[in-house]
């Protein structure tokens, strides 16, 4: 039999090599965020951050080009199942990556469990989606709604306030950070006395900052985030409260905010598992090339993004891009240890980031880390059996 000579062998193995890649269809990701609205700017940013981290390992995950199909949902829970079948069903995506609003979450993760699609959350922190609504095919990036309340009770408490007011939207997200705040702050001796909310995404907050005035509390903790973030905190500063009643939050009332809210977010102390200032050559390099990429800072939401990316990164680069190996794909997302801007983290049993929670404090344009809050804050993961 003739021997083929060396160099034809190698074009063939290249040949078979090439073909084997052309098999791989582009990698479908479908981007369901806010890009109206008062959530507008965080769902921007969470599409940068992923975009930035797809860039970076030359528009591909696991071998696979990446092509994005989006679809803007307003923050409207009530269009959400609508919103996530254009994605499912008439794109047929491979992925689903969304969103930031709790209600838009909830509805998305109920269409995702149906169908077995792939979601990774990278914002919303609705408790259920890592608790009683979890399944194995739903992640998160960014944290549980419990966990930055909780964080921040710590701090509250350990600051020796003990007469707390909480304001907040009617809705999981506000509901269950201040429940997570009121665990913690009166396990460390505080006492809630009144829960203030209005329903989202509405801003007219001048009867409720009239009643904390006539409360006066020791300290008032606030959820609110993007567009009415900015608006809560410089209405609590024109009503006279920031002089006399400390504002404490979880992070969000002054991530990505900061440049709109000026001088009325000066010395505010939160606490969030993210800060400008953390200084690694991770989170230096990330910042650094975000800020050329977009010409804009990037915040909380920007790094949450970039996560996701690099989650489904781990679990496609196991299975070389064959999303149909589900067992594998979804063992090595299980236990990636991510290598984020905000400092490495590992996933709970029920997918969310286990992650340190740091004291913030306004200070110019940053939110500057100045302690950590809880190490390693893992959600309970309540109700979970997948
Ligand atoms: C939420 O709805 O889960 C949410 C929105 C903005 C910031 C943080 C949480």
């Amino acid at each position: 039999m003739p021997i083929a000579p060396r160099r034809t062998l190698f074009t063939l193995a290249a040949t078979a090599c090439l073909a084997a890649q052309a098999q791989q269809p582009p990698l479908k990701v479908g981007l369901m965020l806010p890009f109206t609205g008062t959530y507008a700017a965080l769902g921007d940013n969470i599409e940068k951050g992923f975009r930035l981290f797809v860039n970076e390992q030359g528009g591909k995950l696991g071998g696979r080009e990446v092509q994005y199909f989006k679809v803007d949902d307003e923050s409207e829970p009530a269009k959400a199942t609508d919103n996530v079948n254009k994605l499912i069903k008439r794109d047929q995506v491979d992925v689903l990556v969304g969103s930031v609003h709790s209600g838009v979450a909830l509805a998305m993760a109920r269409a995702a469990k149906e169908s077995n699609t792939l979601m990774i959350v990278p914002n919303a922190g609705a408790d259920a989606i890592t608790g009683a609504q979890c399944a194995p095919n739903i992640f998160r990036s960014s944290f549980s709604n419990w966990q930055p309340g909780y964080a921040t009770g710590v701090v509250a408490a350990q600051k020796g306030h003990r007469r707390a007011m909480t304001i907040t939207w009617n809705y999981a997200a506000g509901n269950e950070t201040v429940k997570g705040f009121t665990e913690a702050f009166e396990k460390g001796g505080g006492k809630v006395i009144k829960d203030l909310s209005l329903p989202f995404p509405n801003v007219e907050f001048q009867a409720l900052l009239t009643e904390i005035a006539a409360q006066k509390p020791d300290v008032v903790f606030a959820f609110f985030a993007g567009g009415g973030a900015v608006k809560f905190v410089k209405d609590y500063d024109a009503a006279g409260l920031k002089k006399t009643v400390p504002l404490m939050g979880s992070g969000f009332i002054t991530d990505g905010t900061l440049e709109a809210q000026g001088a009325s977010a000066q010395g505010l102390v939160t606490t969030l598992h993210y800060a400008d200032n953390i200084e690694t050559p991770r989170n230096t390099a990330f910042r650094n090339k975000f800020a050329v990429t977009f010409r804009t800072n990037p915040d909380v939401y920007a790094v949450q993004g970039y996560d996701a990316a690099q989650l489904l990164g781990v679990g496609l680069a196991a299975v070389k891009g064959d999303l149909a190996r589900r067992e594998p794909l979804y063992a090595a997302m299980n236990k990636a240890l991510v290598d984020s801007p905000r400092g490495r983290f590992t996933l709970s049993p029920q997918r969310n980031p286990v992650q340190d929670f740091y004291i913030r404090e306004v200070k110019g344009h940053y939110n500057v880390m100045t302690g950590i809050a809880v190490k390693a804050l893992a959600d309970p993961g309540r109700g979970c059996r997948h």
